[in-house]
């Protein structure tokens, strides 16, 4: 019998998360699997936010929080003493569920993270605007207006124009943070058919609150409860034949 292998890029290992005495994320186990869609999903407040912003460190900025266990990346733990936190921020980016372009022009949002990384040459600087663009799907909607301001696109732009901000920097992973909740269903089919589209070169992790859109897009489907994974697998599985009751209950709509 043929063995499915699939490489993992980032695995969370016994993962608790703390925001002062409240605990938000209890012993989660996950593994994020190479050039794959992986979708969080899960009622609010269950953690699903807590978990990626683990995976790139994004916690480290909240006051009071605090993390044990492992998120290897790489195989490397990212919250082992002198690890670079940049580095990882630039290997494993992150888009929110509010489109947040810098209030500057397009190209400059793009610049913007590979100048911080170092780079100067403008003709370089020239080929990775227009090759994120290009990623994320934008370039022919905007190249004849590069110079004008970030925040004249439309909500969808702006999130596309996001995410392209996001692969600037030459990352690995893409988090998104429910990255279509406030956009209209064309902007949302667009985002999603980008995600496709990204994880030939990219991991994707989404998470989503959109049953149909997680199970449409993603490959494995975590489904989060009270700060646990409560189940985790191929998304077809997960959907179709789940192991739990609570994940059957969620995915069909039929709960609380
Ligand atoms: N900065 C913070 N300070 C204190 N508590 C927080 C903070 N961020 C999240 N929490 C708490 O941690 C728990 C998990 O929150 P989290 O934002 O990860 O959930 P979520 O699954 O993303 O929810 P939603 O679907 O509403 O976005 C919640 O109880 C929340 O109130
Ligand atoms: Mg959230």
């Amino acid at each position: 019998m043929e063995m499915e292998f699939e490489e993992n890029i980032m695995e969370a290992d016994g993962l608790d998360v703390w925001y002062g005495k409240k605990q938000a994320l209890f012993g989660v186990d996950i593994p994020i699997k190479k050039n794959r869609i992986t979708a969080l999903i899960g009622p609010s407040g269950c953690g699903k936010s807590t978990l990626i912003r683990t995976f790139n460190r994004m916690n480290d900025l909240v006051d009071g929080c605090r993390t044990e266990g492992t998120v290897m990346f790489n195989g490397k733990d990212v919250f082992a003493k002198g690890a670079d936190v940049l580095e990882l921020r630039k290997k494993v980016g992150m888009v929110f569920q509010r489109p947040n372009p810098f209030p500057m022009t397009i190209r400059h949002n793009i610049e913007y993270g590979p100048k911080v990384h170092g780079v100067t040459d403008k003709a370089k600087l020239g080929e990775i605007v227009e090759e994120s663009l290009r990623k994320a799907a934008l370039w022919d909607e905007v190249k004849d207006r590069l110079d004008t301001s970030a925040l004249g696109l439309s909500g969808g732009q702006q999130q596309r124009l996001c995410i392209a901000r996001a692969l600037s920097v030459d990352p690995e992973v893409i988090l998104m943070d429910e990255p279509t909740a406030s956009l209209d269903p064309l902007a949302t089919a667009k985002i999603e058919e980008l995600a496709t589209e990204l994880k030939k070169s990219y991991t994707v992790v989404a998470v989503t609150h959109n049953m149909q859109q997680a199970a449409r897009i993603s490959d494995y489907t975590g489904f989060m409860y009270l700060g646990r994974l409560e189940e985790f697998g191929k998304t077809e599985d997960v959907f179709k034949s789940p192991k739990s009751e609570l994940t059957e209950r969620y995915v069909s709509g039929r709960f609380g």
